[in-house]
C-alpha cells in the first residue's frame, strides 16, 4: 500500500517533468526529507538528468548519500580512541563498533549503487539505516550518550543528515523498483501507454528484475534446513552457518538457509567472506532468534546482535 502511494506520487511527478515545465528540482520534494535532499543534491546536476532513464534520480540520491557516509566514516576514524582514559573502556568499545558500522554502511551503499538486484539493494539500504541506529544504541547501552562521539563537532548533524539521506535513498529506491509499481503500471496501462513496454512493465524495470518479478512469489528454495526437532540438517543456526562456510569455500552463488519455527538462543556470527547467505524463517512469531550476550557483561548491542556480520 505504502509503495503504491509512493509510486503514484513519483509516477505523476515523472509524468509532469516530461510533459510540463514544472520546477526541475521537484523530485526532492517527494522524498521523506526534502530539505536535506535539496541540500545535498546539486540542482545543476538535476537539470541535466535524463528522465528517460528512470534510475538516474535514484543513483544521484544514493551517490550523495554515500559521500556523506564516507565523511561520517572519516570523522569517526579520526577519533583518537587511545586518548580516552582508562574509565572509558566502554566508550572505546562503542566507538569501535561505530567505526565498523560506518565502514559497513559505506560498503553496503557502494554495493547498492552497483547492484542490478533491487531486492538486495533494498535490504542493504535498510541495513545501513539500522547500522546508524545500532551505533547510537552502543552509547545508550552504556549510558554515555552525551559524551564522546556526540560531543564531536559536526557529528550530530552529520549523522542525522546521513540517516535522513538513507531514508530518502530507501524510498526513492522503492518507488523506482518495487513490484507494486507493476500493479500500478497495469492499472494505468491504457491511459499512459507511452511509459510502458509491451510486457506491461514500465520501461525502466531492467530485464533481470522483470524475470525476478515474473518468477512468482513461492520464495527461494532452501539449500540447508535448521530445525530444533532434528528434522533438518542441523539443530542450531551457528552449526548450519559454519557448515555452509566450509561447504561453499568462497562460492558466491546465493545460499539459502531455512530456519524452521522455534526459539533459537544463540549469537550467530557471519563473516564478511561468506557471501550471499540468505536466511528464511517461518514467520515473525514462529522463528525467533535471541542472543544471550548483553551490555551487562560488557558487550554492546552490536556485539550482542543475534546476527552479527563481521
Ligand atoms: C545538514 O542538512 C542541513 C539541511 O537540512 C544543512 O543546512 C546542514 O548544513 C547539514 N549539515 C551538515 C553537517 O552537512
Ligand atoms: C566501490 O566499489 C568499487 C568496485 O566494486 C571499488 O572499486 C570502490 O573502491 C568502492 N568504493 C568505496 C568507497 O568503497
Ligand atoms: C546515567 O548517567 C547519569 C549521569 O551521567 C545518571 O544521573 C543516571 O542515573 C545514569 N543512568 C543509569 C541508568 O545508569
Amino acid at each position: 500500500m505504502e509503495f503504491n502511494a509512493y509510486f503514484l506520487v513519483f509516477y505523476s511527478l515523472l509524468f509532469m517533468l516530461q510533459h510540463s515545465s514544472c520546477r526541475i528540482t521537484a523530485p526532492c520534494s517527494q522524498t521523506p526529507h526534502p530539505q536535506v535532499c535539496h541540500h545535498y543534491i546539486n540542482t545543476n546536476l538535476l537539470s541535466t538528468l535524463d528522465y528517460q532513464q528512470r534510475f538516474s534520480f535514484r543513483d544521484l540520491v544514493l551517490k550523495a548519500t554515500m559521500e556523506q557516509a564516507i565523511k561520517a566514516h572519516q570523522l569517526v576514524s579520526s577519533l583518537n580512541l587511545n586518548s580516552l582514559d582508562g574509565d572509558d573502556e566502554r566508550a572505546k568499545l562503542a566507538c569501535n563498533d561505530c567505526l565498523e558500522l560506518y565502514e559497513d554502511t559505506v560498503d553496503k551503499l557502494n554495493r547498492s549503487i552497483g547492484s542490478s538486484n533491487s531486492f538486495d539493494a533494498n535490504t542493504w539500504l535498510s541495513a545501513s539505516l539500522a547500522n546508524l541506529k545500532t551505533c547510537q544504541n552502543g552509547f545508550v547501552d552504556f549510558n554515555i550518550s552525551s559524551s564522546h562521539l556526540q560531543s564531536f563537532p559536526n557529528y550530530v548533524t552529520l549523522s542525522s543528515n546521513l540517516s535522513k539521506m538513507l531514508s530518502n535513498s530507501l524510498s526513492v529506491h522503492k518507488v523506482s523498483t518495487f513490484p507494486s509499481a507493476l500493479h500500478f503500471s497495469k492499472q494505468v496501462r491504457g491511459r499512459r501507454r507511452t511509459l510502458l513496454s509491451d510486457d506491461g512493465f514500465p520501461e525502466w524495470v531492467s530485464a533481470a528484475d522483470r524475470r525476478l518479478l515474473q518468477s512468482g512469489s513461492s520464495g527461494p528454495k532452501a539449500d540447508m534446513i535448521v530445525a530444533q526437532d532434528g528434522s533438518g540438517n542441523y539443530k542450531s543456526i551457528s552449526e548450519a552457518v559454519n557448515s555452509a562456510h566450509k561447504l561453499r569455500s568462497g562460492a558466491t552463488k546465493r545460499f539459502v538457509i531455512h530456519v524452521k519455527a522455534g526459539v533459537y538462543r544463540e549469537n550467530v556470527e557471519i563473516k564478511k567472506t561468506m557471501k550471499n547467505i540468505m536466511f528464511i524463517g517461518d514467520g515473525i512469531d514462529a522463528t525467533i532468534v535471541t542472543g544471550n550476550k548483553n551490555s551487562q557483561d560488557g558487550s554492546t548491542t552490536y556485539r550482542s546482535a543475534t546476527f552479527g556480520m563481521f
